[in-house]
């Protein structure tokens, strides 16, 4: 059965959110470990107590449309989550490693932008207040998370592990 509404499209882009965000919450503690960088870390642990709260929102707008019990996976975030465990155990030097971890960590913020972006429009379309109210909330948050990545990878971070090797 094809897609015969965009209220259908809603639904399918909900429950792939549902898988997507349900496998953050196991990927992210796994990143926050990984992370050398203090406010990097504590970014990670930030955003997965924020991610919760997406699964929360997703299931929230899933009712309203009467699905219980979203059964999609998400392939992309399988494989964006895939790509960052790679970053993981590549390992090496702190510094280095962490870069290597919010390229991947921004990757899967932007995946997430694209994908609210849309989910909130097809909501507000549709005629799903409510709905398109909580997928703004987290678009604001996926927002921020992938803002502030983007402030601890040029805010110093950097340059101060280069400093650190020149004086070596
Ligand atoms: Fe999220």
């Amino acid at each position: 059965m094809g897609f015969n509404s965009l209220n259908d499209v809603l639904q399918e882009q909900l429950e792939d959110l549902h898988s997507a965000e349900t496998q953050l919450v196991g990927a992210l503690p796994k990143m926050a470990q990984a992370a050398h960088h203090e406010p990097l870390r504590e970014a990670f642990q930030h955003h997965l107590d924020e991610t919760r709260e997406h699964v929360s929102r997703v299931e929230e707008a899933l009712g309203e449309l009467g699905v219980g019990h979203p059964t999609e996976v998400c392939k992309w975030m399988q494989g964006l989550i895939a790509e960052g465990e790679e970053m993981i155990q590549m390992g090496g030097d702190p510094m280095a490693s962490d870069a290597a971890l919010i390229a991947a960590a921004q990757r899967v913020e932007h995946y997430e932008i694209a994908a609210y972006g849309t989910a909130r429009q097809l909501a507000d379309d549709c005629g799903f207040d409510a709905i398109r109210d909580l997928m703004d909330q987290t678009l604001d948050e996926e927002s921020q998370a992938d803002k502030l990545l983007t402030k601890i990878a040029t805010g110093g971070m950097f340059k101060a592990g280069v400093n650190q090797q020149a004086a070596s």
